[in-house]
This record gives C-alpha cells, sequence and structure tokens, in this order.
C-alpha cells in the first residue's frame, strides 16, 4: 500500500484489514521483524493527542523508530503553491521540506487540517497532496482538511467488537460546539460506514449536510429523537457547514446528547473519537456511563494504525 489518505486505498480488502487489526490485538509484537531499521515520520501542523500517541505506539509494536515533527513550532514555515515569489513570512517550499524528509524516512504522516476559510481549497488537499507528489515514500494521512480515516477505522474495528446484530443501525448525530469544526470526522465516517455496508442515518439541523460525495446512500433526518429509535451506535461529532462554508448555523444545545435521548434508542453505545466537549456536545452522564465506548474506541486507534503500517511496510 503506497498511501492510505480514504477509505479508497483499502475498499478491496476491508473486512480482511478489520480482522487483521483485531488479531493485531492478541500479537501486537508478531510482526517487529517488519519494521526493523526503518523509520516513520510524522507530521503535525495540527495539534493531536490520541493519533500522535496511538501511531507512535503502533509503529512501536512493529519494531519501528519514529521521528515526530510539530510543523507549527519546529520547521521553517513553509509555502505551497507553483510559481511563487518567497519574499514573505515562508522560509522553505512545502515541495523541498516534503522531499528532504521523504530522505530521513521509509513511510511519512501528515496531520493538515481544513482552514474553513476556502471551500476549494481546503477540499483540493493541497498539504496532504504535496506529501503524495514530493515524499517520495508512502504517506498515511493523520487527519487531512476533509478526511479522517485512522480514526474511521478504528470506528469501524469498535463497532465490529460490539456489534449484537450483523447489521447494526449507526447513528451519526450532529451535536453543539463553540467553534467551527472541520467536516473531515464526519465526512470520513460516513463514507467509512457506507463502503462496509452499514445502515447508516445522519441527524443534524438544517443548514448541516455534508458533501453528497460523502453520505450519498445514508438516511439524513433532520429530527434527532426520530432518527435515535432504535439506533444501536450513536456517534456525536459536531462539524460546521459544508453548504454556507465553515460557518456555526446553530449553537442549539437541544442538539446535545442526554440520558433521556440515549433511552430512545435500542440501548445503544455511545461514540465519540474525542477530544469532546463534555456537556455541550454529550451530557456527564452519557459519555460516563456503561454504554459509552468512547476509551475502547480511541484504544482502537493503535490497531487501526499498525494494520495500515503492518500493510504498508509489506509493500515496501
Ligand atoms: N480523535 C483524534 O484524532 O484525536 P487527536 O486530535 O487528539 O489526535
Amino acid at each position: 500500500m503506497k498511501q492510505f489518505t480514504s477509505v479508497a486505498d483499502v475498499a478491496n480488502f476491508l473486512p480482511e484489514l478489520i480482522r487483521e487489526a483485531i488479531q493485531l490485538k492478541k500479537a501486537p509484537f508478531a510482526y517487529q521483524h517488519l519494521g526493523k531499521n526503518k523509520v516513520l515520520g510524522l507530521v503535525f501542523m495540527n495539534p493531536s493527542l490520541r493519533t500522535r500517541l496511538s501511531t507512535q505506539r503502533a509503529a512501536f509494536h512493529l519494531g519501528m523508530q519514529t521521528i515526530v515533527v510539530n510543523a507549527d513550532k519546529d520547521t521553517w514555515k513553509m509555502a505551497s503553491g507553483e510559481g511563487i515569489v518567497m519574499d514573505g513570512e515562508a522560509a522553505e517550499h512545502i515541495k523541498d521540506a516534503v522531499a528532504v524528509m521523504g530522505q530521513y524516512c521509509d513511510i511519512l504522516g501528515v496531520r493538515s487540517f481544513a482552514g474553513l476559510a476556502n471551500k476549494e481549497e481546503d477540499y483540493a488537499e493541497q498539504t496532504l497532496n504535496d506529501f503524495i507528489r514530493y515524499a517520495g515514500v508512502p504517506v498515511i494521512s493523520l487527519e487531512s482538511a476533509t478526511r479522517h480515516p485512522l480514526q474511521s477505522l478504528a470506528d469501524l474495528i469498535t463497532i465490529e467488537e460490539y456489534k449484537k446484530t450483523p447489521r447494526p443501525k449507526v447513528v451519526l448525530t450532529w451535536a453543539p460546539h463553540p467553534k467551527a469544526l472541520p467536516q473531515a470526522v464526519p465526512n470520513s465516517f460516513a463514507e467509512w460506514m457506507l463502503a462496509a455496508g452499514i445502515d447508516l442515518t445522519i441527524t443534524h439541523p438544517e443548514g448541516y449536510e455534508l458533501n453528497e460525495q460523502f453520505t450519498r446512500g445514508a438516511k439524513i433526518v433532520y429530527d434527532q429523537r426520530q432518527a435515535f429509535k432504535n439506533a444501536d451506535f450513536i456517534y456525536a461529532k459536531n462539524w460546521s457547514s459544508y453548504t454556507h462554508y465553515g460557518q456555526i448555523l446553530s449553537r442549539d444545545r437541544h442538539w446535545t446528547v442526554t440520558t433521556e435521548k440515549m433511552a430512545l434508542t435500542n440501548q445503544a453505545y455511545f461514540m465519540h473519537c474525542l477530544p469532546v466537549r463534555r456537556n455541550v456536545v454529550v451530557e456527564d452522564a452519557v459519555i460516563d456511563s456503561q454504554q459509552s465506548i468512547v476509551i475502547p474506541q480511541a484504544a482502537n486507534r493503535v490497531w487501526a494504525c499498525q494494520a495500515v503500517l503492518k500493510r504498508m511496510l509489506e509493500s515496501l
């Protein structure tokens, strides 16, 4: 596997990848030989806790060394775009920086969030594509402007482990948040669930429709209570508007996930990718309940990443 940026990169072997990730839990160090004397470079243009630690842990299991670069602090400010005159703040062009990092690393990971100012720019995924174009080594997305594939794979593994019926009802619900957040997690969650054949319902206030490219095949229900009925999994996430790009159209706390709404479900498990704003996105009573699986979900980030890195190492 030369790149991991969306479900399309693993669509041909998705069920096998999930089984492999679950198997890796039982023997984390079984493939240490694959990563021996190999280096994984992790470039963060934005903050991270889970992705940063789980990726390093996965690499450790596979015998790899990791180099972590906080590009917002550690490196020269980078310019991008062809033919630009670099007489501003940026001291280095991204194509030079990425090509150099590719000389030091066998695989490169990059996190680069959406700016939320310009839809076309964000959805063109320039930073991720610059890495793919110039690295000269396989590239793994640690969350890009429009997708978070390692998170979605971990989510799918978690649903596979906890589901009580072969085709559970999974509900992705918008929830309020004080800040404008990207659409990467819900976009990605929708496309991975649909690729896996999951029965997916998405509920959000009007104006928060995601790009249809990701949600085609899902049921869209504007009444959150209606959507929650008979759900087996509730996945909460805030996102800013795609149509009115990057804007917050609602802070309506009536969309917070509460115990009373969870009672409408089929004793659903509660999921969130974290970090989460407690008592804004979800009540303490829900996230701290027996039905909350946010911690095993976060733990699965290790096995999702390890399964992907293993495939990449096998194809080096
Ligand atoms: N869920 C997730 O990607 O968390 P971090 O932003 O902390 O990596």
